[in-house]
């Protein structure tokens, strides 16, 4: 179910996503557009999805049933392990991580606090969040962004 909450971070998510675009393709004010809807839909799974887990999943096969162009960005948001990372799925990442959960905006190492206050370091989502914060700020893309 998304709630409430969950709303204030996907729009929080969206326009932060919008901003990140705008800086790695500052001519290019579809693409900033486009960023934009990325951020409205990547959590859609949560309406359908038992789990936290597997919202990504779910969201990604509907957008593609869809015809969604990014769908895959969805199925693959939130997952460090994922081998290659297009600049779409990155500038979603970085906006993912930069909104707190009650939509508000927010430092990466803010992002994790509250994750960690949440669930609790010893929790599956920290030591998630952590390697995804490590593999996003290690990227060359982010001096962009963060610029
Ligand atoms: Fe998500």
């Amino acid at each position: 179910m998304i709630t409430e909450n969950r709303w204030l971070h996907i729009l929080g998510v969206a326009r932060k996503a919008k901003e990140f675009a705008s800086k790695m393709r500052p001519d290019d004010e579809h693409y900033a557009e486009d960023m934009f809807l990325l951020g409205l839909l990547h959590d859609l799974g949560y309406e359908f999805a038992e789990t936290g887990q597997d919202h990504a999943l779910i969201g990604g096969k509907i957008l593609k049933r869809s015809g969604y162009r990014y769908w895959q960005e969805v199925a693959g948001h939130g997952k460090p392990e994922a081998a290659d990372m297009t600049d779409e799925l990155f500038i979603l990442n970085c906006a993912d991580m930069s909104v707190r959960a009650d939509g508000k905006n927010c430092t990466m190492s803010e992002r994790l606090k509250d994750i960690a206050s949440r669930y609790g370091i010893a929790s599956p989502a920290y030591r998630k969040t952590v390697s995804e914060i490590n593999r996003l700020l290690s990227d060359p893309r982010w001096a962009k962004l963060s610029s």
